[in-house]
């Protein structure tokens, strides 16, 4: 990069940038997908994560339902209609781009936020999990990838394991949502009465019978 003329400090933001963009986000992405998969409030079980279909399809639901990147911002580059509301040039905008615990927190159970078939675990090409445009992200395949694959792996070693935490603390900024820790045991005189909470049997009611 310093042969194409980069400067040293912009080598070093460009790095630091991709480790956010690309490291932090897919982290947090599955740490977000085990959770909701061990919680048991995710639309397929911990042991169909363990095939691809079902990993993909939980990795799916967790972009569409609660990405690790649920806001970006943006600046009207032009005066645009949205509705009857104008947006002025060089208004700053900031894009919902899934659902959230902080600009819309009813939308984590809304079926309209995003389509129905994202939340199926259908393509993501169609929303804007990943934006949109020229500045759509370059790593999006390769972070649904490496998360399917992760997620998918892990069930597959670890059959028993289950969640210990039920109440983590979670990275709730603005444009990135996930829990701080994902604390499980994999022996099974430590796995609790009933692993399911109440919701989470609503759920993956409401997926079964939708699917
Ligand atoms: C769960 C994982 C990820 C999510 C949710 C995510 C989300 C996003 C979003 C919302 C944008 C902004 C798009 C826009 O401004 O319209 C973006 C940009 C970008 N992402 Fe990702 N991303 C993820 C993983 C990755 C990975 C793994 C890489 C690279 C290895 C990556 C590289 C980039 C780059 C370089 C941009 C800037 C594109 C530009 O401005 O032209 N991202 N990402």
């Amino acid at each position: 990069m310093a042969e194409h003329g980069l400067s040293t400090p912009e080598i070093c933001s460009l790095g630091y940038f991709l480790l956010i963009a690309g490291q932090e986000t897919t982290t947090q992405l599955i740490s977000t997908t085990f959770f909701r998969l061990l919680e048991g409030s995710a639309p397929v079980c911990w042991k169909d994560a363990a095939s691809e279909a079902g990993s993909k399809t939980v990795v799916r639901n967790v972009l569409a339902t609660e990405s690790s990147v649920p806001t970006w911002r943006r600046v009207a580059a032009h005066d645009t209609n949205l509705g009857d509301t104008l947006i002025p040039a060089g208004a700053e905008i900031l894009l919902v781009l899934s659902g959230n615990h902080i600009t819309s927190p009813d939308a984590l159970s809304s079926p309209s936020m995003p389509s129905e078939a994202m939340r199926r675990g259908q393509s993501t090409d169609h929303g804007l999990v990943f934006g949109s445009g020229i500045h759509r992200c370059l790593g999006a395949k390769l972070a649904e990838l490496e998360a399917a694959i992760v997620v998918q792996e892990t069930a597959t070693v670890l059959a028993e394991v289950h969640l210990q935490e039920y109440q983590p603390d979670w990275i709730r900024l603005l444009s990135f949502q996930a829990p701080r820790t994902v604390t499980v045991a994999n022996n099974p005189s430590t796995r609790p009465r009933t692993s399911r909470p109440p919701s989470a049997s609503k759920a993956a009611s409401n997926y079964a019978h939708h699917s």
